[in-house]
């Protein structure tokens, strides 16, 4: 029985008090909280059992390789992905640049197009920009509706250019919240274009949906640990195995490499290829209890109970006097990052009086800029939901809104 009010008692962080109240933590879209069990599980790593990984000979660096590759199969298995295509990386963001450098800038040129979304963080915007004067590749965005969905005329449009090479979207954002039908998008893309590569944002679905990157039709799945109650510095591109193979390495130095002599050098297999250097061994164990900790819950049950927050949390916000809440209503179609704008206030001054109540919540462009444009401010204040938060919480948030409005008008 999935129970938030028992399972927030697994977070040490959530037992605290902010400004003399009890924390309402609203901000997991940005990083998560960690169990117990995770910061024990990294402890534990450098407690017993600490040593580098792969070329060892001795007691603990075999420990140490087992638990690290340990993790990189459960992590594997909770994405439905084969192990020798999970390469570990520090966040969602190096795994985008994997892609960008290694891929898209060696394999395409003038008259091919990279199609991102106006919808997408960032990371999924800026590596493309930065490879794409060498390639030579055009860059178009696949334009998103004024309710916070992807425009799918709009994307055929540019698919029938027949020149789409690589598509690539969020699989949820985290401004709107909206769940992009990627399985479906990645049908159409490839309908136009057989070859066509699909890279999938997955920094903040895999966190908060179930996951199969078979089903959703990803060549190139990227997400990042710390959203998923994981440590910082974690993350992984999941790949097929057969490009990830044909792909040049990204980073060169130890552990990538198969052979080095002055003249040359032969590289490693996949997925060692791409984690040049001394891994995050620690921050891998700390995942791979983090995947633990999201089995035992079940993702089913953990997207039953966001879907459950949002059906209280939609409404009660769209009551508020003020209030316009962003991205799709409908529960079912979207996931528990809530932007909201409340009419005459700013952002920064609605966080920052919520802040005083307790309540954590960010204000900002989250990171999407040209999304954030597209509603029409250049910031919005957004509650984000995970594991760990309550119904009570939402009523939290509601009290500290209506607060901060008495606070500005009085
Ligand atoms: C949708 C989305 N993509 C990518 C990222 C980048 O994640 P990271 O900063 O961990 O690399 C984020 C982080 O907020 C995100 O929300």
């Amino acid at each position: 029985m999935f129970d938030a009010t028992t399972i927030r008692k697994d977070f040490p962080v959530l037992q605290r008090q902010v400004h003399g109240r009890p924390l309402v933590y609203l901000d997991s879209a940005a990083t998560s909280q960690k169990p117990q069990a995770v910061l024990d599980a990294i402890t534990r790593f450098y407690e017993e059992r600490n040593a580098n990984v792969h070329r060892g000979v001795h007691a603990l660096a075999e420990e140490a390789t087992e638990a690290y590759e340990s993790a990189r199969t459960r992590v594997a298995r909770f994405v439905g992905a084969d192990p020798r295509g999970v390469v570990f990386t520090r966040n969602a963001t190096e795994a985008f640049n994997i892609v960008a450098y290694s891929w898209a800038r060696t394999r395409l040129g003038p008259g091919d197009i990279v199609l991102s979304t106006q919808m997408e963080h960032h990371a999924n915007i800026v590596p493309w920009q930065l490879v794409q004067p060498e390639a030579g590749f055009e860059l178009r965005y696949v334009p998103v509706t004024p309710d916070g969905r992807l425009d799918i005329d709009g994307l055929e449009r540019i698919l029938a250019t027949g020149r789409v090479k690589l598509f690539t979207c969020t699989a949820m954002s985290n401004v709107v919240g909206t769940i992009n039908p990627v399985a479906d998008l990645a049908g159409r893309v490839r309908a136009a274009n057989r070859d066509c590569v699909v890279v999938v944002d997955g920094a903040q679905s895999v966190p908060h949906l179930p996951t199969d990157v078979l089903a959703l039709g990803a060549d190139f799945l990227c997400f990042s640990g710390h959203k998923m109650l994981g440590p910082t510095g974690i993350g992984a591109l999941v790949g097929k195995p057969e490009l990830l193979d044909a792909m040049p390495p990204f980073l060169g130095g130890g552990e990538m490499i198969s052979n080095v002599t002055l003249e040359g050098t032969t590289f490693n297999e996949i997925p060692y290829k791409f984690e040049a250097g001394t891994p995050a061994i620690a921050e891998a164990v700390g995942l791979g209890a983090a995947v633990d900790y999201l089995d035992a819950l079940g993702m089913d049950a953990v997207r039953a109970h966001e879907v459950a927050l949002l059906e209280v949390a939609l409404p009660a916000l769209l009551a508020i006097d003020g209030v316009t809440v962003h991205g799709p209503r409908d529960p079912h179609e979207r996931g528990a990052a809530v932007s909201f704008s409340v009419a005459g206030l700013h952002p920064h001054d609605i966080g920052t009086i919520m802040d005083r109540e307790g309540v954590a919540v960010r204000a900002g462009h989250h990171c999407a800029k040209p999304l954030v444009r597209l509603l029409g401010s250049a910031a919005t204040t957004r509650a984000s939901f995970y594991v760990y938060n309550t119904v009570d919480e939402v009523a939290a948030l509601v009290d500290a809104i209506e607060v901060t409005k008495r606070f500005f008008n009085g």
